[in-house]
């Protein structure tokens, strides 16, 4: 075990990124949002005028991804953008580019690249079946739409952004639907992966549990 993967997958708004990032904290471990990625790769290419459809040409951009993560911040071109890839269109234009096949092969080699020591922590939709496969400990962390559309809501309101529970709700519905029917490396849950619900648990209590599971290995 010398450069341990712990992955976290899971659908949209379901805090997975909270938590992993935590217990990479807890743990000293190097960590990896996949999302970010997808996000990142989406928002290229609304700068450079490709479209989302256009499978090659995102892929190629996807490929050479001028993308940085330091400072607590992300970067894209020397520009943070850490608030840019969290907008909402920014997320359905990444679910969109995820479907592409090509795109998913063009961002591959740079999440596995994230592997160092002490250890990594990956979260995603695809951390523990394709890119990590062999992971140590693979976590599919869920919570019901309800729940996560209302986690949602909390934050953009308190981000003093303007709200609607309903159509938050909606979007995560069609994300999750389309993050798990596609062809490629679609959502779900692994069959060596170990099921953390988080719709009654605080934020402390999953991520003491994904350690809990670590050091019970
Ligand atoms: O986790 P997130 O909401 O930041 O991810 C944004 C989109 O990127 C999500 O709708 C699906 C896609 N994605 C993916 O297909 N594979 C991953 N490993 C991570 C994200």
């Amino acid at each position: 075990m010398l450069r341990p993967v712990i992955t976290i997958d899971g659908p949209s708004a379901s805090g997975k990124g909270t938590v992993a990032a935590l217990v990479a904290r807890e743990l000293g471990f190097h960590y990896l949002d996949s999302g970010a990625l997808y996000r990142l790769a989406a928002l290229y290419a609304l700068r450079e005028g490709v479209s989302w459809e256009d499978e090659n040409q995102v892929a190629r951009l996807a490929a050479q991804l001028p993308a940085a993560f330091h400072d607590d911040k992300v970067w894209l071109d020397g520009h943070d953008v850490s608030a840019a890839i969290r907008a909402e269109d920014i997320g359905m234009g990444a679910s969109r580019i995820a479907a592409l096949p090509s795109v998913r092969a063009a961002l591959l080699e740079r999440q596995r690249a994230y592997q160092q020591t002490p250890g990594l922590v990956a979260d995603g939709r695809d951390m523990g079946s394709v890119v990590f496969p062999r992971a140590e400990l693979k976590v599919f962390l869920t919570a019901s739409a309800e729940e996560r559309a209302a986690r949602r809501y909390k934050q953009l309101i308190a981000k003093g952004e303007s709200a609607n529970l309903l159509q938050i709700q909606q979007d995560i519905c069609d994300r999750d639907a389309r993050d798990a029917a596609r062809s490629v490396a679609p959502l779900r849950q692994e069959p060596d992966a170990r099921l953390l619900d988080t719709s009654a648990l605080t934020i402390d209590q999953a991520v003491n549990q994904v350690l809990q599971w670590f050091r019970e290995r």
